[in-house]
């Protein structure tokens, strides 16, 4: 059984969370950017598909890659997530939002894994935005470890 996650990131804080998940499935998985490649998905039994959230949209290629896939997607064992700094509560939401509903409705995981906001990445525009969701102007980060955990057994 191989398993693919494939995610959209800006800063990295996504892809931290993809290799936490991978470390916690069974058999052979990969990893992909999907800024830097389109993965082939005849070879995966599972899919795992997860961006970061920016303006209440998820990564561009993240949405190119479930537009372009959509039948095939359907076809897999499917696993949706998002990264953000929304309360938990909000993300819900947003994670219901960032995908295509045929995708949402044959899900075997939806997901949160938290989110980062680390001051020293970003322009001024961005800092002023992180400023007004996070209510703070200290760099935090949060790997939402038990969201993540949970997610892994439902993708077993
Ligand atoms: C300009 C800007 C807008 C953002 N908008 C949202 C948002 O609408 N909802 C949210 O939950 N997080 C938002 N975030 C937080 C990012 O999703 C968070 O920093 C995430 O961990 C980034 O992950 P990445 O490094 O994988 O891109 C925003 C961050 C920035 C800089």
């Amino acid at each position: 059984m191989s398993t693919l996650i494939a995610y959209g990131t800006k800063y990295g804080f996504t892809r931290t969370c993809a290799g936490i998940l991978a470390k916690k499935l069974d058999g052979k998985v990969d990893v992909c950017d999907l800024r830097s490649k389109q993965p082939d998905l005849t070879q995966y039994d599972k899919v795992i598909i997860g961006g970061s959230i920016y303006a209440g949209k998820i990564r561009k290629p993240v949405m190119r890659f479930c537009s372009d896939n959509l039948d095939t997607l359907k076809g897999k064992k499917l696993g949706l997530f998002i990264c953000g700094m929304a309360k938990e509560e909000d993300a819900q939401k947003q994670l219901d939002s960032s995908f295509p509903a045929d995708l949402l409705a044959v899900c075997a995981a939806k997901g949160f894994f938290g989110g980062e906001c680390n001051y020293e990445k970003m322009n001024f525009l961005e800092m002023f935005i992180m400023k007004k969701i996070t209510g703070s102007k200290q760099s935090q980060s949060k790997v939402a470890e038990d969201n993540i955990t949970r997610f892994a057994g439902l993708m077993r």
